[in-house]
């Protein structure tokens, strides 16, 4: 049995970087019948990363379809004026790269100042030293493991060493009576290598182009939480 028996339950956040975008309402209506827990939602601008996808407009489009959480994914730079906007528009979570920010912990004060839970995502290049600081700020820590703008990307094995790193810092942390924070994963993650990610402490799991490439979105998600529970209760 490995640590990973002590985190909290699972949670599959598909990405509709991967879905079709011609048919979006009813893309996150199937994946969340196929058993999604959050909606990933991937905002890039052309800026902070080297494509373009969705805004606030589009959050405020699907919100109606599905009754699971939103988890917005900003790769933007600035961040601040787009917070507001993404709570309005029917966010839940929203998460930020530390680089685009000039004032880390004031953008993590507005997003829950809007009702939102609020996380930092650390890049296959950033140090986890970046979270000592906001930790009480923090509901989801979101780790790259791939470099953030395009889906479909090869998962980055060092990214497990800093899972471990980060999960160790959030256990420290709850046993100093700070709140619970989630640690998701994002890039490359899909059924055949989720065990050894979630062995490595993360509870969140992103996963773009291995469930909407795939005809059967809840065959991909039921391996994937096959695999999860072998990692929790231990297997030959
Ligand atoms: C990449 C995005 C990811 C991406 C994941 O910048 O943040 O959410 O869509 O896609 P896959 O699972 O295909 O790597
Ligand atoms: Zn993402």
């Amino acid at each position: 049995m490995s640590d990973s028996a002590a985190l909290s339950p699972a949670r599959i956040a598909p990405s509709i970087l991967s879905a079709d975008f011609a048919r979006l309402g009813e893309e996150v209506r199937n994946v969340v019948a196929a058993g999604a827990d959050w909606i990933h939602f991937d905002v890039m601008d052309n800026h902070y990363v080297p494509n373009l996808t969705i805004g606030p407009l589009v959050c405020e489009a699907i919100r109606p379809h599905v009754d699971v959480p939103i988890d917005v994914h900003l790769m933007v730079e600035p961040v601040d004026a787009l917070i507001p906007s993404f709570a309005k528009a029917g966010a839940n979570v929203i998460t930020f790269h530390p680089e685009a920010s000039r004032h880390v912990d004031r953008s993590l004060a507005l997003i829950r100042d809007h009702g939102c839970k609020a996380g930092l995502v650390l890049n296959p290049a950033s140090s986890p030293d970046l979270l000592t600081h906001v930790m009480d700020r923090l509901d989801v820590v979101l780790l790259m493991s791939v470099n953030p703008g395009f889906g479909g990307q090869s998962f980055i094995p060092q990214t497990l060493i800093k899972l471990r790193q980060v999960r160790a810092l959030i256990a420290r942390h709850v046993a100093g009576g700070g709140q619970p924070i989630a640690l998701e994963v994002d890039g490359g993650v899909k059924a055949d290598n989720i065990r050894q990610i979630r062995e490595a402490g993360a509870d969140t799991f992103v996963a773009g182009s291995a469930i909407f490439g795939k005809p059967d979105y809840a065959a991909v998600i039921r391996e994937m939480r096959a695999q999860i529970a072998l990692a929790d209760h231990g297997a030959a």
